[in-house]
């Protein structure tokens, strides 16, 4: 391909400057392309917002976190939300505009970085024509067909860095520290994190707990050697039945992504439980802003470079995955395939359980 296209869709991430930097300077390089950068993810395809991306553009921007092109959640040109009139917004297909786009700019190829929205958007431009490879990207690391994401190791280090300061203070006062963390509808940042940290207590989506196991985890370290307790808790994971506050509390909370607060209500909880003194900490955004990792910038630069090879040299439909430390195309179509959680019986769950730590279910 002559010209390619490259967006990023979704929440940010860090290393998404990585990718863009590696695409651009793959596809100049290797093969004397055009890069065209859509500014805005999806919306800008539809809206036209476009520019030639210079080697001088996406130099320099390895280590910088965001994405110099802009990002949005609402661009998906099927269900494009217009507003009608003041206020009032509906959502229409816009799609032929997006494809119009493609045509007008010349784009024989076109490479989307982003999460399982994304990957959808994709798979639907593919069918309707365009010439597609997908990034994965998402800090949940919960995309299916690759065994690692960018921008999670950037998370869990945040995590880890900020369990690490929570627990001397925790120390000092003699408390419970609970840390809410990202992860949407998957557990692996709290596991990982956790993991990392030295949690006491780890509650995750994929393993429901119950509240007496975390009472005793706290009751024991309190009269045993340590007189502090750290709670790592998953955005997602679900509050135990039966417990008529909390229940009405968590209905409430079906997003998790918009009513968030699991943390608060964890700590509530074990504050009424336990008598002892707790505090909640919620990390949110600050995991997914500012630098990425070393290995971070490594998969970003592996997988852009992947990427622009598939789109110079024909090789469409496909997003680029990193398995058992390789780095190869896989069908889109694996990637859409439902979200990748984190399974109860894993062996991080297991090595962590092996040094103590409670998931809340025994
Ligand atoms: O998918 C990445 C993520 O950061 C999730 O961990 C989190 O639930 C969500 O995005 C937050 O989205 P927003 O930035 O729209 O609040």
């Amino acid at each position: 391909a002559r010209r390619i296209g490259v967006l990023t869709g979704g929440g940010d991430c860090p290393g998404l400057n990585g990718v863009i930097r590696a695409v651009t300077k793959t596809a100049q390089n290797d093969y004397g392309a055009t890069v065209i950068g859509i500014e805005d993810g999806f919306e800008g395809l539809v809206e036209g917002r476009m520019r030639e991306l210079t080697h001088q553009e996406v130099s320099g921007i390895l280590g910088h976190g965001g994405t110099i092109l802009g990002s949005s959640n609402k661009g998906d040109p099927w269900h494009y939300p217009v507003e009608v009139s003041e206020g009032r917004i509906e959502v229409q297909d816009l799609s032929y505009r997006a494809l119009r786009n493609v045509e007008r700019w010349g784009l024989d190829a076109l490479v989307a970085i982003g999460g399982d929205g994304t990957m959808h958007i994709a798979s639907r431009m593919m069918d309707a024509g365009v010439n597609m490879v997908g990034v994965p990207k998402t800090i949940d690391n919960d995309v299916p067909g690759t065994d690692v994401t960018f921008g999670f190791d950037t998370a869990v280090t945040v995590v880890c860095e900020a369990i690490d300061r929570l627990a001397t203070t925790a120390s000092s006062h003699h408390r419970v520290m609970v840390v809410e963390v990202m992860g949407r509808y998957a557990g692996w940042i709290a596991l990982m994190g956790g993991v990392a940290g030295g949690a006491d207590v780890i509650l995750l989506p994929e393993i429901p707990f119950s509240w007496e196991p975390v009472f005793g985890k706290v009751h024991e370290r309190q009269s045993l050697h340590k007189r502090f307790t750290i709670v790592c808790v998953a955005e997602g994971a679900r509050l135990p039945d039966g417990d008529e506050v909390v229940a009405e509390m968590d209905k409430k909370r079906t997003d998790p992504k918009r009513l968030g607060g699991i943390g608060a209500m964890v700590a509530r909880a074990i504050e009424e439980g336990t008598g002892h003194e707790t505090r909640a900490t919620v990390l949110g955004h600050l995991q997914r802003g500012g630098a990425p990792t070393v290995a971070d910038r490594v998969l970003a630069t592996g997988f852009g470079a992947a990427a622009a090879h598939c789109a110079a040299r024909g090789e469409f439909g496909v997003m680029v995955a990193s398995r058992n430390g390789i780095i190869l195309p896989v069908p889109i179509a694996e990637a859409v395939a439902g979200q990748r959680r984190v399974p109860p019986d894993h062996h991080l769950v297991a090595a962590a359980r092996s040094v103590g730590t409670c998931f809340g279910d025994r």
